[in-house]
């Protein structure tokens, strides 16, 4: 085996720290059963590093983010920190990671279980088989867009300004990433934006269309505006392979999609940056969808299987580990149809778990699948 890969783990707050401690058993399962072994360093992030380091994300944090080969990262935020200034909040913990790591494609997969199909909102029938990939920018857009700020007029009125910039190289790469995707899965890109009313649209619609025609005329683009996307996304969500859009957009939608399988607990994401020419390299954070969930951190009762699967995300995406991923994925599925449930997910007629009791199912699991 090459030298141990890196992994800084940062488990953050809420729930944080009790999934990632699941995750914890199925490092060591590698480790044990397959030789697969992880130089790991852990860190803290958000609420928890505002309080022992007076900032949401430190520069040494950082710094150890940049050599690490991947992010595990858990969620931030809490009531604890709601009332904090702007400048301040957890949440700029994972903010700061994406932009200065360049981490610019959040993927955020929306997979309707077939043992979960029945949980969602909607109809059964609609929802069964979607396999969604919703690809959003990260590093630009109006999180990050200057000018920005709340005001005072000469009348002592406040104003408020955000404003949405994008480059066309942006909105160029994270089209690439979309693209490439597509090609591995149905082949079908669907890219969002607002082109009737905004003026970042028009450029998102005019480069994505360039990027089409010159590298990858042979998958399907759609272009579609968001609104209309929210609604496609709840009336006839399998129409969709790979949804592309913004920072904001992307944010909204992906939470959309998410919601729809009916399973937030169960879905990881992965934000890569670009490749380094020189390394073949690339900078890659990956964590659930799920926030904190701060009313029931601490209780043991929360769904380990997202971070559990952006784990399996991570062993794909950086390390090309396709099988021991697969496994994973396998694993925590067949865990499911076996019908176990933890809150999120409680069915009529399934046995109730605890967060420890599901990540040992998982283990145990992947023994039968791949000892
Ligand atoms: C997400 C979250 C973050 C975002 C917050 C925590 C800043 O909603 O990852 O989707 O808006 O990007
Ligand atoms: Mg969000």
């Amino acid at each position: 085996m090459a030298a141990n890969k890196k992994l800084l783990v940062l488990a953050g707050d809420g729930i944080g720290p009790e999934v990632m401690r699941e995750t914890g058993r199925v490092l060591e399962w590698l480790g044990r059963r397959r030789a697969i072994r992880f130089d790991i360093e852990e860190g803290l992030v958000g609420g928890c590093a505002i309080d022992a380091e007076g900032t949401p994300c430190s520069d040494a944090t950082l710094a150890r983010a940049r050599t690490a080969d991947a992010v595990l990262f858990g969620s931030v935020g809490g009531p604890k920190w709601d009332s904090l200034p702007f400048e301040q909040r957890p949440e700029l913990g994972i903010l700061r990671l994406r932009k200065e790591l360049g981490l610019f494609a959040n993927l955020r997969p929306a997979v309707v279980f077939d043992a979960l199909a029945e949980a969602s909102a909607l109809k059964t029938d609609i929802v069964r088989g979607v396999d969604i990939m919703v690809v959003r920018e990260t590093t630009s857009g109006v999180y990050f867009g200057e000018p920005r700020g709340i005001t005072k007029d000469a009348a002592g009125k406040r104003h408020g300004l955000d404003s949405q910039v994008y480059s066309e190289d942006e909105i160029a790469r994270v089209a690439r990433v979309a693209f490439d995707l597509a090609r591995k899965r149905r082949n079908k890109v669907t890219s969002v934006e607002k082109a009737n009313v905004m003026q970042t649209g028009r450029l998102w619609r005019a480069v994505v269309g360039e990027v089409h025609k010159a590298e990858f005329a042979d998958v399907e683009l759609e272009n579609m505006y968001a609104d209309n996307c929210a609604m496609q996304l709840c009336s006839r969500p399998k129409q969709f392979d790979v949804i592309l859009g913004d920072n904001l957009f992307g944010d909204i939608l992906s939470d959309l999609a998410a919601a729809l399988t009916g399973s937030l607990g169960m879905l990881p994401s992965a934000t890569l940056g670009a490749i380094d020419p020189l390394t073949g390299k690339r900078h890659a954070l990956y964590e659930p969808i799920h926030g904190s969930a701060p009313d029931i951190a601490g209780k043991g009762v929360a769904n380990p299987s997202a971070q559990i699967l952006s784990f399996a995300m991570l062993l794909r995406w950086s390390f090309g580990l396709e099988e021991e991923a697969k496994l994973i994925e396998r694993a925590v599925e067949n865990v499911l149809t076996g019908g176990l449930r933890t809150a999120d997910i409680m069915q009529a007629g399934r046995a109730r778990v605890g967060t420890s009791v599901m990540g040992e199912a998982i283990v145990r699991e992947l023994d039968k699948l791949g000892g």
